[in-house]
C-alpha cells in the first residue's frame, strides 16, 4: 500500500466484524510499532495485546464508566453546544465513541500501550500511530482511545496483572477489527488555517482546500 493511502485513510474506525485478527497481522502490528522512534531511543514500552474474552468482559463495564464520566465531564460543555448549533461532526464522534463502549467486548483485538520514563508522554504515540497504520496496511481497523488510563487506571492494571509499582502508566487502549464500512479520507480542518511561517499568524503563503491524496503521490 502506498504510503500516502495509508496516512491519509487511517480513520477511527469503531464498527468492525468479529472476525478475528489472524496472527501474522498481530506480528506484522507489534513488529511495525517497536520500530518507532522513542525519546532516547529509550524504548519505555510494553504492548499488551488482550483477545481473551472473560478479560474484554471484565474491561467493558469499567471503559463504558470510564466514557461517560468523560461525556459527563470534560465533553459536556462541548456536547451541549454541539447540540444547540446542530454541528453533527462533533455529534457524530460522540456517538461513535459510545458505539464502541457499547461494544467493547466485541472487538476481536485490544493493544494496552504502556510507557515508562516518558514526562511528556510524546514516546509512545509515535508506537501506537505506527501500529494504527500497520493494522490499515493490513485492511484492519484501529480506534485510539484514552478513558481507561484516564479514570481506571488502577483497576486495570489489576485486571491486566501489571505491577503497580514499577513506574508504568497506561497511556491508551487501541481496538482492532476488520471494518464494516468503507474506508475514507479523514476530514480535517485545512493546513493552511492552522499552519503559518516564519511567525505566528503569519499566512504559510499556500492553501490546500482539497486533500492532496488521491492525486498526488
Ligand atoms: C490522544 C487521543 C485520545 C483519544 N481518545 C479516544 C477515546 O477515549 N475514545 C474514542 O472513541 N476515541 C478516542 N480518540 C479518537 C478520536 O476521537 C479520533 O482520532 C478523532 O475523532 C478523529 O477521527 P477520524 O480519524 O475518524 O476522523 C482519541 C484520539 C487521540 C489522538
Amino acid at each position: 500500500m502506498n504510503v500516502f493511502e495509508a496516512l491519509y485513510t487511517t480513520r477511527a474506525m469503531r464498527r468492525v466484524k468479529p472476525d478475528p485478527i489472524p496472527e501474522e497481522v498481530q506480528r506484522s502490528i507489534l513488529d511495525a510499532a517497536i520500530r518507532a522512534p522513542s525519546g532516547g531511543n529509550a524504548q519505555g514500552w510494553r504492548l499488551l495485546l488482550v483477545d481473551d474474552p472473560e478479560t474484554k468482559a471484565a474491561l467493558g463495564p469499567l471503559y463504558r464508566d470510564a466514557l461517560g464520566r468523560l461525556f459527563e465531564g470534560h465533553y459536556k460543555p462541548m456536547r451541549e453546544r454541539a447540540e444547540a448549533e446542530g454541528d453533527e461532526q462533533t455529534l457524530r464522534v460522540m456517538r461513535s465513541s459510545q458505539h464502541l463502549a457499547d461494544h467493547f467486548e466485541a472487538y476481536p483485538l485490544l493493544l494496552f500501550a504502556f510507557t515508562r520514563n516518558d514526562p511528556g508522554g510524546g514516546s509512545i504515540y509515535p508506537s501506537v500511530w505506527s501500529a494504527q497504520l500497520a493494522a490499515r496496511a493490513h485492511g484492519v481497523g484501529s480506534a485510539l482511545t484514552s478513558v481507561l488510563g484516564l479514570f481506571h487506571a488502577e483497576k486495570t492494571f489489576d485486571l491486566l496483572g501489571v505491577p503497580p509499582d514499577k513506574g508504568w502508566t497506561l497511556a491508551c487502549t487501541v481496538t482492532f477489527g476488520y471494518p464494516t464500512g468503507r474506508w475514507g479520507v479523514a476530514p480535517r480542518r485545512p493546513a493552511h488555517e492552522v499552519s503559518y511561517r516564519n511567525r505566528w499568524g503569519d499566512p504559510v503563503g499556500f492553501e490546500i482546500p482539497d486533500p492532496l491524496w488521491p492525486g498526488q503521490d
